[in-house]
């Protein structure tokens, strides 16, 4: 796992968008994993801004959302494929029949998980996933408890995430309950994971992810068992990490030819 601690939102926007493009570059096919929340926003903003000034196409790529609320109506704005398409793939050219996502709408919840996974199968895996991480621990919305091999599958939310989430709903009694979820076994088979977390609120999470025990109390900690993790972080997400200088240091001495 390499931390990367940047000055703020503009330089992890940056970083973020140059791994995409050079990734884009050697394979303009390529799936990228999406990730819904306010954490990735900066990295589709420049990634837009690229798509705009013309150094970066998605005409030839795939993506999968991460995961999805379960019970919102049809077209509801927090349901995450609108999101996405808000906050970012309307806004390039991703073709709308390639952003693919958890259907949380038919009768039948777990076929739906069941052939989300194949779909990701079918498509090759995902290149490069995008993640953020909840102030408890979660990615995706697998929470505290979650399996560290599960796949896609209906989860119940903490209370904890509820709250976090209720800003972008009218009060805490919109938020769903219930939603469908890529596994941390899902997560895990990316070939490379690109999480980036800022603020004090997600300090102690980002702690227990990269310096904690692996469990399931911090699910993101299951990333340490992944060969390539990129971790991009703001000072105050960073803050409560013991190796931050060395994190900082390598960093800075890193050799080019390594690349991210
Ligand atoms: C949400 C999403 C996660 C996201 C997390 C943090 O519940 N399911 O994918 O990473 O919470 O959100 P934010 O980036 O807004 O802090």
């Amino acid at each position: 796992m390499e931390i990367v601690i940047l000055p703020g939102r503009t330089e992890i926007g940056m970083m973020a968008a140059d791994v995409i493009e050079s990734l884009l570059d050697r394979k303009p096919d390529a799936v990228l994993g999406l990730a819904t929340g306010s954490s990735p926003l900066p990295i589709y903003n420049e990634l837009v801004r690229r798509y705009r000034s013309g150094v970066l196409s998605f005409a030839e790529a795939k993506a999968f959302t991460l995961d999805e609320y379960i019970g919102l109506p049809d077209q509801h704005p927090e349901l995450y494929r609108e999101v996405i398409r808000r906050e970012f793939t309307r806004h390039v050219d991703f073709a709308e029949d390639k952003v693919h996502g958890p259907d949380g709408f038919g009768v039948d919840l777990s076929g739906a998980c069941n052939s989300y996974e194949d779909q990701i199968r079918a498509a090759g895996g995902v290149d490069l996933q995008i993640l953020g991480i909840g102030t408890d621990g979660h990615i995706g919305f697998n929470e505290p408890g979650s399996s560290l091999g599960s796949r896609t599958r209906i989860k119940t939310l903490t209370e904890q995430t509820r709250r976090d989430n209720a800003r972008f709903f009218d009060s805490l009694d919109s938020v769903p309950k219930h939603v469908l979820t890529q596994g941390l076994g899902t997560i895990m088979d990316s070939r490379h994971i690109l999480l980036t977390a800022r603020g004090l609120n997600k300090a102690e999470a980002v702690r227990e992810l990269a310096e904690g025990a692996v469990t399931a109390l911090c699910p993101a900690s299951v990333l340490q068992l992944h060969p390539h993790v990129t971790v991009f972080l703001d000072e105050a997400a960073a803050s409560m990490l013991a190796l931050a200088d060395y994190y900082r240091h390598s960093f800075q001495h890193k050799p080019l030819w390594q690349g991210l």
